[in-house]
């Protein structure tokens, strides 16, 4: 009798915001970067998507992908480049095993939900894709570590990589023209630095104005900083930063946080034409922040922005009357969110399996 079964597996992946940026491909094709990158994994109860991938001969012909409950198109290249990828694992493993499914052969059903809005630009692809590929990899029952899948979640979107792992973790860029060496590895566990928070200030809930795909590809093209950032500049923060993190080193890593953000905004300014991600209300939370690390004569708050105008700003757990009484006081209009503890969970603890 034919096998009409559902086969299916549920898992979540947290945003993750980089304290060193990715900006730049300098392959747009295998997603791969012109530099390395830094991020936090903020924790799963935090912002997250969770996702279910289901595969069976009952389903359409077609794999679908639903997102937050409005139907997303499949055919495109990243999107296919992850389920070739991954059905092509699972049928090396069915090769060598005839007793198992035929699952790589089957059609693939995603669901998937954003606890956040998708369109606030807080990294949903990083959390999307990285969700995709740990899903179907849990479907598909893959032997693959988190560092193996990163380098399948990379082709989805470059960031969503870093979301495999959680705490601090790091995007090698690599050498090789084939991205097998462009990977995710973990700087530390978030249980090494279980003080840390981040506070997420929605200064717009609208859609990014430019992309991050098209905006570091006309950044590339165009921008004369752009060499100096990812030759110089971020070589320096990334040994700085891993560095801040292994010694658990605040100022340092704040200072690195905010000068990062700072150097790859330039950068988009240096664009031509030039791109603007910032706004008024941006500009506004990183004097507040600046404001706070004055009176305390350190800095005890670091902001940093991704392709668009939302805050967010780190501090320890310590600090939290002054870092998030003084930002709510000042900006305390807007939307937002405190993390509780990003070592609260790791990447991946929410994992469930149905067959
Ligand atoms: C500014 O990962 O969204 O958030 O690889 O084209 O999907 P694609 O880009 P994406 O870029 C993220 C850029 C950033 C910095 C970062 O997260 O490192």
């Amino acid at each position: 009798m034919a096998d009409t079964k559902i086969y299916q597996a549920s898992t979540t992946a947290p945003v993750n915001i980089a304290v060193v940026k990715y900006w730049g491909k300098r392959d747009p094709k295998l997603n791969l970067p012109t530099n390395s990158s830094v991020s936090v994994t903020l924790s799963q109860s935090d912002l997250r998507t969770h996702t279910t991938a289901a595969c069976s001969s009952s389903f359409p012909q077609s794999d679908t992908l639903l997102l937050n409950s409005e139907n997303q198109d499949t055919s495109g290249a990243r999107t296919q480049a992850c389920f070739r990828e991954l059905r092509f694992l699972r049928s090396s493993i069915e090769a060598a095993d005839p007793f198992l499914p035929k699952l790589s052969a089957l059609p693939l059903k995603i669901v998937s939900e954003n606890n956040f809005p998708t369109a606030a630009g807080l990294a949903s692809s990083a959390a999307g894709f990285a969700a995709l590929v740990r899903a179907i990899a849990n479907l598909y029952e893959l032997p693959a570590s988190p560092t193996e899948l990163s380098r399948i979640a990379r082709q989805g979107s470059g960031s969503a990589c870093r979301s495999l792992f959680g705490g601090y973790v790091a995007w090698q860029m690599g050498t090789k023209t084939d991205g097998s060496d462009s990977l995710a590895v973990e700087v530390a566990p978030a249980s090494h630095w279980p003080t840390m928070r981040a506070l997420i200030l929605v200064v717009s809930a609208e859609k990014k104005g430019v992309s991050s795909t098209s905006g570091m590809q006309i950044t590339v093209a165009t921008s004369e900083l752009f060499q100096r950032r990812a030759e110089v500049v971020v070589p320096k923060h990334m040994a700085e930063m891993e560095e801040a993190i292994r010694n658990k080193d605040f100022e340092k890593f704040g200072q690195v946080t905010m000068k990062e953000s700072n150097s790859f905004h330039a950068v988009c300014l240096d664009t031509f034409p030039p791109i603007f991600y910032l706004n008024d209300v941006s500009k506004a939370a990183i004097r507040v922040v600046e404001d706070i690390n004055k009176k305390a004569g350190k800095t005890i708050a670091a902001y940093t922005f991704d392709a668009g105008p939302n805050a967010v700003i780190y501090y320890e757990e310590e600090n939290i009357a002054v870092v998030a009484g003084v930002v709510k006081g000042a900006l305390g209009h807007l939307d937002g969110w405190e993390s509780r503890d990003i070592s609260a969970q790791e990447a991946g603890d929410l994992d469930s399996r149905a067959v």
